[in-house]
């Protein structure tokens, strides 16, 4: 399968997906969004992948959002179709992922770019990245789950005065926000990441595809996350992981999850 935007490799048991448009600061054009959803599906389903980092080619950009020259002439209906599919192929996917996606950060991160950071279930951050939403200075709001994503992460507060001055914020104050768990310098960015990755990939994976489910379903309004933890909690006590990880603890060794 051939990717013209993107570049992937695994490295024991991790993924690193690397968008790469540097030239346009790895904004993303639709093919880059079907090319990016691809890989996620392939990733989730290989089963030597425990994990998925993801970050921009270049040491500028992350992302610097959606690609502008796309949609400058869309029509109403366009829009709405455009925020419809990229929600549907992209940002939900990433977030309901079975699979931990950590974004790295590198640079700007804007628009599409934070939106998709956003997506994924935590955040890196170099110390030279910028985070922002400038939307409305463009005439146009955030359609990739930005005004939704946003909030449950900053509160509605910060999130409205992100939003409706289309600034940028540094990762000082992403991480005082809690929209970043770690600033790094910038060659440092991977190698956390890696790490954290690494640390991941030493529990269930089963457990952790249920984890994530579970806190998705906090912020699902048509489901009772309570109810879902308990169903979640409970199918873990079939599974094989569950029985390895248990007789590991009790025979005082390392867990080796079959991760089924
Ligand atoms: N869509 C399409 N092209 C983009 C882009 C985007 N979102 N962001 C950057 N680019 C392109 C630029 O057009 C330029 O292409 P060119 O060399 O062919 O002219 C190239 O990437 C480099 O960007 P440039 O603006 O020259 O870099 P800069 O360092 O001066 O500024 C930014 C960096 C991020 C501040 C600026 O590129 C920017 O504001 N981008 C748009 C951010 C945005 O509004 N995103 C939300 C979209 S909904």
């Amino acid at each position: 399968m051939k990717y013209q935007n993107i570049l992937f490799n695994v490295e024991e048991r991790i993924a690193t997906i690397t968008i790469n448009r540097p030239n346009k600061l790895n904004a993303l054009n639709r093919e880059t969004i079907k090319e990016l959803h691809r890989a996620f599906a392939k990733l989730e389903k290989d089963k030597k992948v425990l994990a998925i980092i993801i970050t921009g080619s270049g040491d500028k950009a992350f992302v610097a959002g959606a690609d502008i020259s796309e949609f400058a002439n869309f029509s109403g209906k366009e829009g709405k179709k455009l925020a419809a599919k990229g929600q549907e192929l992209l940002f939900d996917f990433v977030e309901n992922l079975s699979k931990p996606v950590i974004a790295a950060v590198n640079g700007f991160a804007l628009g599409g770019g934070l939106e998709l950071a956003m997506s994924c279930h935590f955040r890196v951050a170099s110390d030279n990245a910028k985070m922002g939403l400038p939307e409305v200075s463009l005439g146009v709001i955030p359609g990739y789950g930005g005004t939704q994503r946003l909030p449950q992460l900053v509160g509605k507060g910060r999130a409205m005065e992100m939003i409706m001055t289309a600034g940028m914020i540094g990762a000082g104050q992403a991480l005082d926000y809690g929209l970043v768990n770690h600033v790094v310098p910038q060659d440092e960015l991977l190698g956390l990441c890696g790490k954290l990755a690494s640390k991941i990939s030493n529990n269930s994976p089963v457990a952790i595809s249920y984890a994530i489910k579970a806190v998705n379903d906090c912020f699902n309004n048509s489901i009772n996350g309570y109810v879902s933890e308990i169903n979640a909690f409970g199918k873990c006590f079939g599974t094989d992981d569950f029985k390895e990880g248990t007789t590991a603890f009790m025979e005082k060794r390392k867990a080796d999850f079959p991760g089924e």
